[in-house]
């Protein structure tokens, strides 16, 4: 479960689970977004209840589970339009073929159907069903349908089926059902339009087919930059070398390897880039040589010449162009804040962020961090250790500011 469900904490989120196997998944998504912090109400329909237990679906969103009109012990109503308005949104996963045609058509068969008919808030949709039923021209048309009302289509996966059957028509894996919440959740649209390029991770500089020279980058805090950019509107260009990450979704991606590789692709994508912010932990030298065969062992002692790698950020700095915008990262050991400000200089940046790897809890492999944002026109705003989605959400919000202070 990654951290950067910022969005999803404290989110009032209905989720209806209807007649589908798909409906075991909702156990693993009900847990997922009580771990990201959301309030959790579950409405199953009463076909949802062949495939998974009430019991289940009420522990894990510490909630009752609603699926009839009236609670059987007392006939006390299930208040659908009370649900509706108090929802942040609702989410119907797995959305099976018969939910989906009585979505299209207004039915209200059940509490799920008129809580549906009640709700203001965005409705997500994650349909689940056999390939053949999925392609048929009246689902492809009920899915077209909910989509021109507003709502959102959360694209089942390919692979096998129930049935044994291969094809388009799983429902999509709880880790992404989360991922396109979030997006949906995401209220601001600051950098909508904007391109945004990042580079993030170690690079890899092969000493021979075998060995390598590389960091202890893990990526964690370009991949989440990547994600705030995304959920605040923009068009991301995420360059990286090797992690050990799921890739935001809607990003596009580029993996690399070298530094030579990492600078050829953002080279080509920088030009056309309103911000670009330098993660990456581009290893400053490579081997002069590489080895074509594996190195042996012989004597007691090898040496490997290196040469200077590109510098990214400074060549980059070279020819950007007025309005572009260029962030750096800084990781210092000694005098820190003097490097910080002379790497501004030297590699033309609007920003840059300072982090030490005295502050515990911050820097590499870590999931916290503690920074500091330096501009170039000198100031400086030191910030309290936080989650690396957090950081993002205040460097995003530093990126911001400085773009309306330049229009
Ligand atoms: N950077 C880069 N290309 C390099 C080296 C660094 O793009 N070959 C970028 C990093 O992504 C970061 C910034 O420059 O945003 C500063 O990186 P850092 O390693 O701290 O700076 P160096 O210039 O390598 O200086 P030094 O290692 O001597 O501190």
């Amino acid at each position: 479960m990654n951290k950067s469900m910022a969005l999803i904490k404290n989110k009032k989120i209905l989720l209806g689970v209807t007649g589908s196997i798909a409906a075991y998944k909702s156990a693993y998504l009900v847990r997922m977004l009580v771990k990201a912090g959301a309030e959790v109400k579950v409405l199953m329909t009463p076909s949802a209840e062949g495939f998974i237990t009430p019991l289940t679906l009420a522990t894990l969103s510490k909630n009752p589970v609603l699926s009839t009109f009236t609670k059987q012990e007392n006939g006390e109503w299930n208040n659908h339009v009370e649900l509706g308005l108090w929802a942040d949104l609702l989410l119907i996963a797995p959305l099976s073929a018969n939910t989906l045609a009585k979505c299209a058509h207004g039915f209200c068969d059940n509490l799920l159907m008129a809580t549906y008919l009640s709700a203001r808030c965005p409705v997500a949709f994650a349909p689940a069903m056999d390939l053949d039923m999925y392609a048929h021209p009246s689902t492809q048309e009920n899915l077209k349908k909910l989509k021109a009302f507003g709502h959102h289509i959360i694209e089942p996966g390919e692979g096998e089926l129930a049935s044994g059957l291969e094809g388009k028509g799983r429902m999509a894996e709880p880790e992404d059902i989360l991922e396109e919440i979030e997006i949906l959740l995401s209220n601001t649209q600051a950098l909508k339009q904007k391109k945004v390029l990042i580079t993030a991770g170690p690079t890899q500089e092969a000493i021979d087919p075998v060995r390598f020279i590389s960091n202890h980058s893990s990526g964690k805090m370009g991949y989440e930059l990547a994600r705030v950019c995304r959920n605040a509107g923009a068009e991301v260009h995420l360059v990286s070398g090797p992690v050990n990450l799921r890739v935001p979704k809607g990003v596009h991606f580029y993996g690399v390897h070298a530094a030579d590789e990492m600078y050829a692709k953002a080279q080509a994508i920088f030009s056309g880039a309103d911000v670009t912010i330098f993660v990456a932990a581009v290893a400053d030298y490579a081997p002069k040589s590489v080895s074509e065969t594996k190195i042996k062992k012989k004597d007691d002692e090898l040496s490997i010449t290196l040469r200077k790698n590109p510098d990214i950020a400074s060549a980059l700095g070279k020819v950007k162009k007025d309005g572009q915008i260029t962030v750096g990262f800084a990781l210092e050991t000694d005098n820190a804040e003097m490097h910080a400000r002379k790497k501004i200089e030297s590699k033309n940046l609007d920003m840059i962020v300072l982090n030490t790897l005295q502050d515990s809890g911050a820097g590499f492999r870590y999931d916290t961090n503690k920074v500091a944002i330096i501009s170039k026109v000198g100031e400086k705003v030191n910030f309290p250790l936080k989650a690396k989605s957090e950081v993002a959400e205040d460097i995003v919000n530093a990126i911001v500011k400085l773009m309306d202070q330049k229009v």
